[in-house]
């Protein structure tokens, strides 16, 4: 079965065909990604106005491109699959307009995607063995979740963040270092050059027994450090402030995953999102799975961030499960 999955959720208009067959084998056939960060760049984040226009330009000539270089027409497409939500209003529009454009004239069926479900699907793209039930971290830029993930489709969330996302943090913190955005891969780089004792940040995970956190505290305690050294004349060791930040954001996280996994009962962690790229939280995450004898499982960095391959891998799933979407399907942010 060929599935075609379109996703526009934030500020990259994403393509992708994929191959899945009866026998569970699965192949990603091409993947365009058709990025805008360098018209946000411009404003320090993401302009929804700009990004659902950019989409409008970007979608056409990007679904294209995924069809030719996957070698195929529109006509060997089985399945259409496309995020619906969450997301910017008008970003999620242009997919799920073109979409539903595209499965009404083709006849073909349309599958609406969750956009969370859709990053912890990237996994099955590039670990064939891997299969729910297990527990799942989404940190990306729009969301940090623990999510007990059952089968396929059905996801329970268990712990959320009550406030900013990770990668929001990992974004203000750069712009305040100067860095362009989105900051993540930079904070990444410099912290691996940083002292990561410099500066003692909060904690992001909740004290009591909640699985949730809370990223303004450890986010606003590391603008105010750079602020006090900036009002004292005093250098902002920019590896420092990052090593320091990703080391209370690490453990924050290191926390919360042991007993997510206990209250869920699987053996297995899956992290997925845009910060799923992070070197620091991948090696940490990598090791205290492994010192507690859970297998843990990421994509590789191509498939971390917004991507048509994950919305193919997801509709195929909930295509199988029957959920298929009519022309009335609507965005939702
Ligand atoms: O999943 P994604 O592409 O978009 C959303 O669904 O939000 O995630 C984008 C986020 C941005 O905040 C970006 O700074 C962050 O992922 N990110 C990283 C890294 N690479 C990207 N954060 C930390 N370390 C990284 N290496
Ligand atoms: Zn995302």
């Amino acid at each position: 079965m060929l599935v075609l999955g379109i996703e526009s959720s934030c500020d990259e208009t994403a393509a992708a065909v994929c191959s899945f067959s009866d026998d569970g084998s699965k192949s990603l056939l091409s993947s365009e990604v058709a990025s805008q960060i360098n018209v946000h760049r411009l404003y320090g984040g993401v302009v929804p106005e700009i990004a659902g226009r950019a989409h409008c330009e970007a979608i056409c000539g990007t679904v294209s491109a995924a069809l030719s270089k996957a070698d195929k027409t529109l006509d060997d497409i089985d399945v259409i699959g496309v995020t619906s939500t969450p997301g910017l209003i008008g970003a999620l529009l242009v997919g799920v307009s073109y979409a539903k454009a595209l499965a009404y004239s083709t006849g073909k069926p349309l599958v609406a995607v969750n956009h969370i479900k859709a990053h912890v699907a990237a996994n099955y793209l590039c670990h064939p063995n891997l299969k729910p039930p297990f527990t799942a971290l989404v940190v990306s830029g729009g969301h940090t979740s623990l999510i007990d993930v059952r089968t396929y489709t059905d996801f329970r969330r268990i712990g959320r963040t009550r406030d900013d996302a990770a990668g929001e943090a990992f974004d203000k913190i750069g712009r305040v270092l100067g860095l362009y955005y989105p900051c993540g891969a930079e904070m990444d780089a410099l912290a691996a050059k940083g002292n990561k004792n410099a500066f003692r940040f909060p904690s992001a995970a909740i004290a009591d027994d909640t699985l949730d956190f809370s990223f303004s505290g450890l986010k606003t305690a590391a603008l105010n450090t750079i602020n006090s050294l900036k009002q004292k004349n005093l250098p902002v060791v920019a590896e420092d402030i990052a090593a320091s930040f990703t080391e209370a954001f690490t453990s924050s996280i290191c926390k919360k995953i042991l007993p997510a996994v206990k209250h869920c009962g699987y053996d297995k962690i899956v992290l997925a999102g845009g910060v799923s790229a992070n070197s620091h939280l991948r090696r940490a995450l990598s090791e205290l799975a492994q010192e507690n004898g859970y297998s843990f499982y990421t994509p590789p960095l191509p498939l971390c961030g917004d991507n048509g391959a994950m919305v193919a891998a997801q509709a195929y799933f909930e295509y199988l499960e029957g959920n298929i979407s009519d022309i009335y399907l609507n965005a939702m942010a």
